[in-house]
């Protein structure tokens, strides 16, 4: 029998809120809905205007139900932000019973034993991620049920966030009505999205370059070792080019587009750009060299920035595979020539793997591999993360009382 069920990813970034719903059917997935509207209330990728966001989501998600037909009630949600923390933890149990046999229980035991690791209270865990288990000293398991054995031991990836980023993303969400099946990380959906299997095993640092933020994460042995968010991206490109043009920010954000570029000396002299001036009473030509000269820097800059978090966790000579480049910002002209000269690695733009169809462009863009990645999430993500629900806000509002009703009415009231 053929099992259809939906999904629905929703990647709300700092410069757009992007919701994809999707048909997953025997592993493949097909976009039937999308819907995208301008990111209004974040900065650097942590929610700073509670209400403004609200619309920019409220509008994403309706555009994609109008599309897909359907109503939204459950996403995936993905999170970034410098708040975010990632280590690693091992914990060991020992199987006790007579026959020796691992359960599902030792395995959560000893799961939960991982994930008690002292943290300031403001922060809370998005993420427990087994990597393997490891039974009497046998490594590279992935499932441990059925074996035997005296000693259970796991590696798991933790990630934690920052209470109040968490709390204000799924409020966000919730007041519309819409549940949170899982807050996911978006250096870990991108992934999904972007990396081979190859590449993954091998070890690769994944670079998202957005607009706010510029997410770094390490895949080895087919599973991640490391994620970090750092507050610079695209925005900041953006603005330099409005002061060091003087041109306003719109203008400066399409000239970035259609004429920038990171490779100086690969610009003609005699090239020129044509460049609103403020106030809009005209243009005036501008050498493209000035413009690669502006942008070339902070490209260095947020590069810099990532490879020596990449080496400061110690993975910098544990990549072969080298860097895969995704997010707006790496459709920059010359971003991978560049990344590759300086770090000596291989480079690449990411694709959007096999086994994904429907809208053709967006499934091409890195600007939708984070929401693409979410949805794969949701297929394939399941023993590769496991976080706690958010009982305590889910359940809020959709439960009977009072608040519940208010929430209710609130709700209809903001869908109109
Ligand atoms: N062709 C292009 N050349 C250069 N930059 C581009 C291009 N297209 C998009 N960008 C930049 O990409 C950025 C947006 O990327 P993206 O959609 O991945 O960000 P986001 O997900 O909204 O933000 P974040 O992930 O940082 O929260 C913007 O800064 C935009 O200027
Ligand atoms: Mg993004």
């Amino acid at each position: 029998m053929r099992r259809e069920r939906l999904v629905v990813g929703l990647d709300v970034g700092t410069t757009k809120v992007c919701c994809l719903v999707a048909n997953s059917m025997e592993g493949l997935l097909e976009v039937i809905g999308m819907g995208m509207s301008p990111s209004r209330g974040l900065e650097k990728g942590v929610v700073v205007d509670i209400g403004r966001t609200i619309q920019s989501i409220k509008k994403a998600v309706e555009e994609a139900e109008n599309m897909a037909d359907m109503r939204v009630d459950n996403v995936l949600v993905g999170i970034a932000g410098k708040h975010i923390r990632s280590l690693n933890n091992t914990a060991t149990v020992s199987i006790t019973r007579q026959d020796r046999i691992i359960t599902q229980e030792d395995v959560r035991r000893v799961v939960e034993a991982a994930q008690t690791i002292s943290y300031p209270p403001d922060m809370e865990l998005i993420h427990v991620i087994p990597r393997q288990y490891v039974v009497d000293g046998q490594e590279g398991i992935t499932d441990p049920v059925g074996m035997t054995g005296t000693r259970l031991e796991v590696d798991v990836h933790l990630v934690l966030g920052s209470v109040t980023a968490v709390h204000n993303l799924v409020r966000c969400v919730e007041t519309l009505g819409v549940r949170i099946g899982q807050i996911v990380l978006e250096p870990l959906a991108s992934s999904m999205a972007v990396l081979s299997s190859a590449e993954r095993e091998l070890g690769v640092v994944l670079l998202d370059m957005g607009g706010g933020t510029t997410d770094i994460s390490v895949f080895r042995g087919g599973d991640i070792w490391f994620s970090k968010v750092i507050p610079i991206a695209g925005e900041h490109i953006t603005n330099d080019i409005t002061v060091g043009l003087q041109t306003p920010i719109e203008e400066a954000e399409r000239i970035k587009k259609e004429y920038g570029t990171c490779l100086v000396d690969a610009v003609g002299e005699e090239e020129t750009v044509d460049v609103a001036t403020i106030g809009g009473d005209g243009t005036r030509a501008v050498k493209r060299k000035k413009l690669a000269k502006i942008i070339e820097p902070r490209v260095e800059e947020i590069l810099d920035l990532a490879m020596q978090e990449v080496e400061d966790a110690g993975y910098r000579d544990l990549v072969p595979a080298g860097i895969v480049l995704t997010g707006g910002t790496a459709l920059l002209d010359g971003m991978a020539e560049f990344a590759q000269q300086r770090y000596d690695l291989p480079v690449r733009r990411g694709r959007i793997p096999q086994g994904i169809h429907g809208l053709r462009d967006i499934v091409e863009s890195p600007i939708y591999a984070t929401g693409i990645g979410l949805l794969k999430y949701a297929v394939e993500g399941r023993d590769f993360a496991r976080r706690k629900a958010h009982a305590h806000f889910s359940s809020r509002g959709r439960s009977g009382g009072m608040f519940g009703k208010l929430m209710g009415w609130f709700r209809k009231f903001l869908r109109g």
